[in-house]
Order: C-alpha cells, then structure tokens, then sequence
C-alpha cells in the first residue's frame, strides 16, 4: 500500500469515529447514574460503545475507501479478478472480535456479580405491586406501608417484590435497572443509591389500561433524616393501630393513581371522579354506603356508565375490614365534602 492510501484511509476512519464519538458523548443516551450499581453499567456501556466506534471507523474507511477507488465505470459489465482467501487477514478477523467479546464478557460477568452482592448490612424493603400502584413495607419500621419509597443514602437496599394480580416491572431510571414482578414468585433487587434527591419509579410493563399512571416517586435522604422519619412514621403507626385513617388506606393502595378525590389531592381520570360519589351513587339507585362498599370489594356488580368493565382491580376484597371501612367512611366524608 502507498503512502498516500493508508493516509486517506486514516482520514477517513478519523472522520467517521469522529462523528460516531459525538453522537455517543453529546446526545444525552441515559440519565446520570444516581446509584453505585448504575454507575458500574455505565461503565460496561462505555466500554462496549468505545469498542463499538473503533470498529465502526475502522469498516466506515475500508467502506469509502473501496467505493471511492473500486467502482466500476458505468458501461463495465465484465467479472471482477478472481481472488482466493487471505490466511493472515482472516486469523486476525478472527482473533480480534474473538478477544473483544471475551473482554464484553468478562467485564459484564464483573459488574452482574458486584451489583448483586447485598453484603450484611443493609436496608430490606417489601415492594407490593398492584394495578395501578406501588406500595413499600418496611420491616425494620413495624411494617409500616406508605406509598412513596422512601432511603437513606449510600445503604444497600434490598427490595423483594410481590405482585397481586399481573406482571408489572420496577424502574427507576437513575438507578439503571428493571425488575419483573411476577405473580406466585418474590424476585429481589440490590440498589445502593449514592445520590440525595427525588427519582421517579415507574412501572415499565404494560400491566392494563391505568398502565401510564403507575408512578411514583423514591426519595432518597440523608441517613439522619431517614432515622427521624422511619421512627415517626412507625410510631405513628402503631399508635393508629385503634384507628385506621381512610385517607393512609386511600394512599397505600393507590386509589390515587386512577380516581379523582380533592381531600387526598388525587387528580387521575382513570375511574369515575371519587369527589362526586353521592351522585354516582343516586344514578346507581343504590344507598352510598353500600354503593361506596360494593364499588370497592365487587367493582363488575355496577360500572359507571363511560368506564369499561375489568379495569377496577378485584385485589381490594382482601383489605382487612378495619381498612375498607375506614376508607368507604373516608370516601364518604370526602365526597361530601368535595
Ligand atoms: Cu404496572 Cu404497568
């Protein structure tokens, strides 16, 4: 090869890796990583792009280089020279990528075995998923639920999961990783979050019709603050145990994610608006109160004309009595109110 080949060749890999390059580094690909376990993938998704845009460059300059140099004129039909293999060239295509994939692997197989590793102390969270909300148990807390996922900073979490109806999936971007929740099975996911601040959760596999609305919000604080509200709302907790507040039971099981209803500061058009209870009750010809409570426990008895059938979960007949009634005397008094 002359000089001046290898020179063009040059130019033109450096062209095309250049701009590979930048659409890699300045297109923001994936959120900043705001968890030890994100950051490591991270590093397995730049170590495979940089190998990537290497090889990329390298095929882009044989490509233009052969089109440029190599055409045919346009009234030129015959064959091209016989050409037979090249023992060397393809000892090295082959140990090349060879050497490359191990590398991938290697390096991934790394990052699965340290992002898996709970080590002994850490944080354990039961995550409850249900059309259309999550909901979080803190065991070390007296099992209080609430239903935005509250951690402390640099602590090792553990979540296990649990699905009572169909499969959703757990996501929060900024911790770089999905889990399935399967019905029967209680998959687990170790998170070391290292970065203060509000990330959303959402549920990323389309689980029915109130699918776009099961979000939520993990808050992650500094481990003081943590300390100071596990205890107050455990405290809390069991202090109410007599009373059951509606509005908690309202919150927890995620009413929110598909009803209207002012008091809880719920918005959502999923189901029929909760503030206008008494009129959807006299339009069913019903009592309120049975109205409210069949509504809940036995949601395909009557359907709000508009709503289709099936969409109101048929997970809330299992709430203990104290709940369900302290939620249909709070959707009552809300309603009233509202
Ligand atoms: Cu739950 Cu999508």
């Amino acid at each position: 090869m002359r000089r001046s080949q290898i020179l063009t060749l040059a130019g033109l890999g450096t062209l095309a890796g250049g701009i590979a390059a930048a659409v890699a580094v300045l297109l923001p690909w994936l959120p900043s990583p705001a968890s030890r376990e994100a950051g490591r993938i991270d590093f397995v998704f730049w170590f495979v792009t940089v190998i990537c845009i290497v090889i990329f460059a390298i095929v882009i300059a044989a490509l233009l280089y052969s089109i440029i140099n190599f055409r045919a004129a346009p009234d030129d039909d015959s064959d091209g020279p016989p050409t037979h293999g090249h023992t060397g060239l393809e000892i090295w295509w082959t140990l090349i990528p060879t050497l490359l994939v191990t590398a991938i692997g290697v390096v991934s197989a790394i990052v699965l075995a340290k992002d898996d590793r709970v080590g002994k102390n850490y944080l354990h969270v039961n995550v409850t998923a249900q059309q259309f909300a999550w909901s979080f148990t803190y065991p070390s807390g007296k099992n209080m639920t609430t239903g935005v996922l509250r951690v402390p900073v640099n602590k090792s979490l553990l979540l296990t999961f649990t699905s009572k109806d169909v499969i959703h999936s757990f996501w929060v971007p900024q911790w770089g990783q999905k889990q399935d929740t399967v019905p029967g099975i209680h998959p687990t996911l170790h998170i070391t979050p290292d970065k203060v601040g509000r990330y959303p959760i959402i549920c990323t596999e389309l689980c029915g019709l109130g699918h776009a609305t099961m979000r939520t919000w993990a808050i992650v604080m500094t481990q003081a603050a943590f300390d100071k509200w596990l205890k107050g709302q455990s405290a809390a907790t069991s202090s109410s145990n007599t009373a059951v507040s509606g509005k908690a039971v309202f919150t927890n099981n995620g009413c929110g994610a598909c009803h209207t209803l002012s008091a809880a500061g719920a918005t959502a058009k999923v189901g029929p608006d909760l503030d206008k209870l008494p009129q959807w009750a006299t339009q069913a010809k019903q009592p309120l109160q049975q109205f409210v409570q069949t509504s809940i426990t036995d949601p395909n008895a009557y359907v709000q004309p508009g709503f289709p059938k099936n969409v109101m979960p048929m997970t809330f007949k299992s709430l203990p009595k104290d709940q369900l009634d302290a939620l249909v005397q709070y959707l009552i008094q809300s309603s009233k109110k509202g």
